[in-house]
């Protein structure tokens, strides 16, 4: 996507000086600083502390965290240990776990002479893949807004930050209203702040704005309210994994969305690349939600009036936390899921797992 007409993408590499590069998103919307990842350990940070973050983008720097193990050291040690590393990072996003086994399962097989020159080639074609996927997400989700566009502006509300900032380009969520916004269409974005991280308020904010698209951010207890009033036409979120059975596992509050849109019978949608579904799941509670640590509740960082990048402490000095980062929206209160290959209701996705 372009920031400041350049293009970007959030992960790229130059594989002779074996170094990957990473838009910082800590430091957004208030400082834009790419930084360069030049080994495994490095890499396991940047996941951990969410300098990347967003299921299919944390499964491309994973990815990329395995060739930069095996520029380093080949060995089958190596390997499983980066494995064992880069998939303990985050439990949550299947795209982490599945990324990483693609990598493994590619480079077990082969000598130890050929594997770094595969593995850059590998996770370089798996960055193209998301980028087509969710080129193909938009174009999907831009029939089925056509579908419902009246003549006045058609009004979607998102969570957290589902854009090009959480994949490799384009974004799930978000690409759907790019398609819409660049195809003319007179669409406004409803962005929930996203306690406690803020995803929405700092990111999503920051990359629609980057591209033009009208938004407005509402604090996350707003949404009931914006749908009674009848100021939201469809819900698109994405995802971190979708069960066999169309259980919806993202940031934590999508499930209260979905039950406000339910009561307010406004369509529901959840925009995921097929990687983010896990036919190995049909019971959400197999899913490990993902518990941070309490600070994020207590901490708020921002910039003051002279600019300068601050942290408060909002919570009294003995307040207990509890930090559960996702949760997990029942299949009876999705609409649909739009992947690359086209738009499924949970029942056809139930339907195409009882034929595996
Ligand atoms: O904790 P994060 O910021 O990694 O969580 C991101 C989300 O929950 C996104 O909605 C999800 O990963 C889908 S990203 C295309």
């Amino acid at each position: 996507m372009k920031i400041k007409d350049k293009n970007y993408r959030t992960i790229w590499s130059d594989e002779n000086q074996a170094i990957v590069h990473i838009i910082d998103q800590t430091k957004l919307p208030h400082a834009f600083e790419i930084v360069q990842v030049s080994s495994l350990p490095a890499m396991v940070h940047a996941i951990k502390v969410m300098q990347v973050r967003g299921a299919p983008l944390i499964g491309v720097a994973a990815a990329y965290g395995i060739a930069l193990a095996m520029h380093a050291d080949a060995s089958d040690a190596h390997l499983h240990d980066a494995a064992q590393k880069l998939k303990a990072s985050r439990p949550t996003a299947v795209n982490l776990q599945w990324a990483v086994s693609r990598m493994v399962a590619g480079l077990q097989s082969m000598p130890l002479e050929d594997r770094a020159k595969w593995a850059w080639t590998a996770v370089q074609n798996m960055a193209d893949e998301d980028a087509e996927q969710n080129l193909h997400i938009g174009q999907h989700g831009l029939s089925l807004i056509q579908s419902r566009y009246r003549k006045k502006t058609f009004q979607i509300l998102t969570h957290c930050n589902a854009g090009w900032l959480a994949t490799v380009d384009y974004g799930t969520a978000l690409a759907p209203i790019y398609a819409a916004h660049d195809a003319g269409l007179d669409v406004h974005v409803w962005v929930g702040e996203t306690r406690p991280r803020n995803q929405g308020a700092s990111l999503t904010a920051w990359e629609l704005s980057a591209h033009g698209v009208p938004h407005t951010v509402v604090a996350d207890n707003a949404v009931g309210y914006l749908m009674q009033q009848g100021l939201v036409d469809m819900v698109i979120v994405g995802a971190d994994r979708v069960t066999a059975l169309g259980d919806v596992c993202n940031k934590i509050g999508t499930y209260l969305r979905a039950l406000a849109a339910h009561d307010n019978h406004i369509p529901f949608y959840v925009a995921v690349p097929t990687p983010t579904i896990d036919w190995t799941i049909s019971h959400a509670a197999q899913i490990e939600i993902e518990h941070r640590h309490g600070d994020e509740l207590a901490i708020m960082q921002g910039v003051n009036a002279a600019g300068e990048l601050q942290h408060v402490r909002i919570l009294p000095a003995d307040a207990l936390t509890l930090n559960p980062a996702f949760d997990v929206t029942p299949a009876n209160l999705v609409t649909g899921i739009i992947t690359e290959r086209g738009v499924f209701s949970p029942a056809e996705l139930k339907r195409i797992y009882s034929e595996k």
